[in-house]
Order: C-alpha cells, then structure tokens, then sequence
C-alpha cells in the first residue's frame, strides 16, 4: 500500500541564497522525545552511513545522540537495522551518485522487511530537484529531513512510525543555532567541535552556502565549555571546524576573533589543537602569531588555493590572487617553519585555459604542499558557475587533472621520504584497520603513521622512529626513551 505523503517543507535554493540581517537564536533545549517512540525504540537498532566533510562526521554523532535518547542502539550490520539512515553530501555529483546507488541497494532489505525505516538526511535532501527524484521513484524511503532539521528527527520518527506516513521536512533557511544537542562521539581521543555553521562566502562554483545557510557563530562561552569538557573527559585532540574558521566571530562580536578563540581553547590545555578549513581571504597575522606562541596549537594548516590562475580564482569568486597566497604561504613559513601544509585544487573550472592550469602547476609546485585533494569541476545546480557556457572539453579536464595528480604525487612522496629516519611524535588513535598488528596516528603536522608498537599506548603521544615514506603515509617503529 503505498503510504500518504506528508509534505512538510520543501526546500527551495531561492530562500536558501537569501541572507537575513536580523540576528540568529541560540536554542539550549531543543530536543523533544516523544513518549511512545521511547517504548517502541526499546530494543531497536539503527545504522548510519555519513558521506562528506566532518560538518556531517560531527551531525551524524549528533544523530546517534539524539536517537540514543530514545533508547535506540547502533549496529552496522545492515540486516539486523530497523532505522537506517543516510547522511549525504551534495558538493560533486559523484558524491550524489554513490547515495543513489545506496538508496536502490536499500530497497532490497525493505521488500524483506516492511516495518524497515529508510530516512535521508544531509547537504543533498536541501536540492529541490533531489527531493522531488526521491518522492517520485524511490518509494522506499520514508523520511527525508534537512540539515537545519535534526533536532526534530524524533518528531519525524515518531509521524513515520505510528502514523505510517512518509514524511518530507527541509528547512531551507537556517533558524537557530542548537546548543545541548546529544553526541555520540566516533573517537575517545580526538574530538571535531564545530565553531561555526554555515558559509557566506559564497564561491561561485560552490553548493554549501545554500545547503548550511548563513554564517552563525557559536557563543565563545559555549565552545569554551564543550572544550573544557573534552579535557575532562581525557581527549587529547580538539579540532574546531567551520567552513572558513578564519571569519569566526564576524557575526557576533566587535573584537573577538578567530585568533583570540583559538588562543583561549589553546589555555584549557588540551594536548593537541587544530582547526580547518582557513579561507585565505580572512587569514590575520594574529592567528600565525597565536600558533607560533602555543606548543599545543599543532603546526598545520589545509589552506585551499583552488586555481593558480587570478583569472580563475576571480571567476571563482574567491578574493585573492595568487601573488597575495604566495604571500601568505611564505610567512607561514617564516613564522612556523616545520608547518605542514595541504590544500584543495579544482581543475577544469568553466572555460579554464592551458595557461591557466599551468599556473595551477607552478603554484603547486611553489607551495610544496605534503598533500592536496583535487577535484574535477562539477556543475551544482543553483550556482552561479553552473550557469557558464562551458567549451572545455571533459577529456581535456581529465588529461589535466591526470597530470596535477602526478605533480602532487611526486611532491607528496618527496615530503613524506624526507622524514625517515626522523623521531616524530605521534597520537595514537587505534589499530590500523588494515593490519591489526600495527598502530596507526598521526603526527602533529598531519601525516599518517602505520607503525609497530605497544597497543597499550592507545590515546597517548609516542615517539617513532619512520623507516619507510609511501604516498600520503608513513611507516615507523616506536621508540622508548
Ligand atoms: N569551506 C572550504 C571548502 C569546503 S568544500 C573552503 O572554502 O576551503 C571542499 C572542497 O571541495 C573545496 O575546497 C573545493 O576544492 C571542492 N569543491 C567545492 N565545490 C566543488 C565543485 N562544484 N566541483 C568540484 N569541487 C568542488
Ligand atoms: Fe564553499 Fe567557498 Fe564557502 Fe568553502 S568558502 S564552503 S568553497 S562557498
Ligand atoms: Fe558535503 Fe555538505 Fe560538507 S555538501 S562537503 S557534507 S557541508
């Protein structure tokens, strides 16, 4: 029988591009448990599959929190769940192709078991052209909520259960900022905290401002006591997140930046601090200055450069050029010499010529970064950029980017060979997932270490020594003082 539609609220990138004046909300008591979900969650079981950046890491153990509360408890065998949900991601259109594979996967386990809940959350439920793929030919899913929806995803729950419902709820604008929100956190020694939601930025080939809204800080007060928390709790690394952390604080306060943020969470003396993404149009002094005076602000920095080409990066509408991020680049070294660096690359940005990618080459090879993710251009509907008559043929973007991916390569193994047989001192977060008989970390400047060590050593600092530099990895050994 196919299930009334209940169509809460539809998303609309229009409303979504819109930026209010008038000061947002902070809501500490957000969270409602309907009673009779409490009864019938007693010994039920959800999995969770998150795609993306840590925006949706730190959402989605906001939502094993919130459906802990209702006394739900997690699996990750996909056939013994009776809530399953999605939390996807819409910045490229592979990212969006893998959901869908997903969700037709899923119809399986629904023809097996009806009373199977399938719920989508994520930047993609906030496409109105997504949405509407959904309720038309994917029948099998019974909710779809937005990301300014999660504190309601018990309400949600509740309608599809008992009224047998399918139900459709995306905000497109953000409404206040949720503070007390329940968290399940993925690790017991590194902790993401978010600083900041939403983007203002808006580059023009980008689809986050219209997914996350507008830029809305968190109160100081409120990031200072969650991370004080964490100390407590023994985390020895806090990574405070936001789109573009360097504007944290423009929304709220005259004087109280990023700068003096980071400094005051460096003073609750957590061992270990980082902070990403920097947008380089925002960078200040004063943030070099603060990571340079504190030894446990880590010497790391993924600062995106996107294009080396000026004309490109204006089109892309990201307010600096390519001189002004040299720049930048070169007193980050001066001030922290041992900094690590990495950065986000597209190529093949509409109409991008052979000159301009070459600029991209030599920008790279200028920075040396120890790593670069890089992309391939991808239209996001609704953006300005995918408005722009493109005569760039896709095998040429693809030939381009074979050969960026080459350069970073040749860098990345240059970089990661030139620290063998250095001691580095290492975070260990596990066993690593490919071979339990080694441990795995990371250094403070970011590289991953596989080494041989004593598993007692899990959640502490250890030095190792690197015998072996591979592509974006290290192995090592741990050495006792
Ligand atoms: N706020 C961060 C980036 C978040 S998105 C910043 O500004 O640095 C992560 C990366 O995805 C971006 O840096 C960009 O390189 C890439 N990206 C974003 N939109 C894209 C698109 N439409 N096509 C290809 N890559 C994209
Ligand atoms: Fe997207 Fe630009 Fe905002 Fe980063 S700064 S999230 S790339 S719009
Ligand atoms: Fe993707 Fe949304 Fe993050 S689009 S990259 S999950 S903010």
């Amino acid at each position: 029988m196919k299930k009334e539609l209940d169509l809460r609220s539809e998303p609309s990138l229009a409303e979504a591009a819109k930026r209010s004046k008038t000061p947002f909300k902070i809501n500490y008591d957000a969270l409602i448990i309907p009673e009779r979900l409490i009864a019938y969650c007693a010994n039920k079981k959800y999995l969770i599959r998150t795609y993306g950046c840590q925006a949706n890491v730190v959402d989605s153990e906001n939502i094993k929190g919130i459906l802990a509360k209702a006394g739900y408890s997690e699996t990750e065998n996909l056939e013994e769940a009776d809530l399953i949900i999605l939390n996807t991601c819409a910045i490229r259109e592979n990212a969006e192709d893998k959901v869908f594979g997903e969700i037709g996967a899923l119809k399986r386990l629904k023809k097996a078991n009806n009373d199977l809940i399938i719920a989508i959350g994520g930047c993609m439920m906030q496409e109105p052209t997504i949405v509407k793929k959904i309720e038309k030919i994917y029948p099998q899913v019974d909710l779809v909520f937005g990301t300014h929806n999660i504190p309601s995803l018990l309400t949600l729950l509740d309608e599809v259960i008992f009224e047998k419902k399918r139900v459709i709820e995306v905000y497109s604008k953000e409404g206040e900022v949720f503070e007390n929100l329940p968290i399940v956190r993925s690790s017991k020694v590194k902790a993401s905290v978010n600083i900041q939601y939403g983007c203002d930025k808006f580059c023009t080939y980008c689809i986050v401002p219209y997914t996350r809204g507008k830029q809305r800080s968190r109160k100081k007060e409120d990031i200072i006591k969650e991370c004080e928390e964490l100390v407590a709790l023994g985390y020895q690394e806090i990574t405070l997140l936001g789109q573009n952390v360097n504007s944290y604080g423009k929304d709220l306060y005259e004087d109280y930046t990023f700068a003096s943020l980071l400094e005051d969470v460096a003073k609750t003396n957590i061992t270990r601090l980082r902070f990403m993404t920097s947008h380089p149009w925002d960078f200040t002094k004063e943030m070099f200055v603060v990571m340079s005076k504190y030894k446990n602000i880590c010497p790391f920095i993924h600062l995106p450069i996107q294009s080396g080409s000026d004309d490109v990066l204006r089109r892309m509408g990201r307010r600096y050029t390519l001189e002004s991020y040299k720049a930048l680049v070169d007193e980050l070294r001066r001030l922290i010499p041992n900094v690590g660096l990495s950065t986000d690359i597209i190529v093949g940005f509409p109409n991008e010529t052979e000159e301009d990618f070459q600029k991209t080459l030599e920008a790279v090879e200028y920075c040396q970064y120890d790593s670069a993710f890089t992309f391939i251009y991808s239209p996001r509907e609704g953006t300005p950029a995918a408005r722009i008559k493109d005569t760039t043929p896709m095998e040429v973007k693809h030939e381009r980017f074979d050969r960026l991916l080459k350069l970073v390569n040749e860098i990345g193994l240059k970089k990661y060979g030139e620290c063998v047989g250095k001691v580095m001192e290492v975070l260990v977060e596990g066993t690593s997932k490919k071979d339990e008989t080694l441990l795995t970390g990371y250094t403070d400047t970011m590289k991953l270490v596989n080494f041989h060590g004593n598993p007692n050593h899990i959640g502490k600092i250890v030095k190792v020594k690197i015998t072996k530099g591979h592509l974006f990895y290290l192995s090592g050994e741990e050495v006792n003082d």
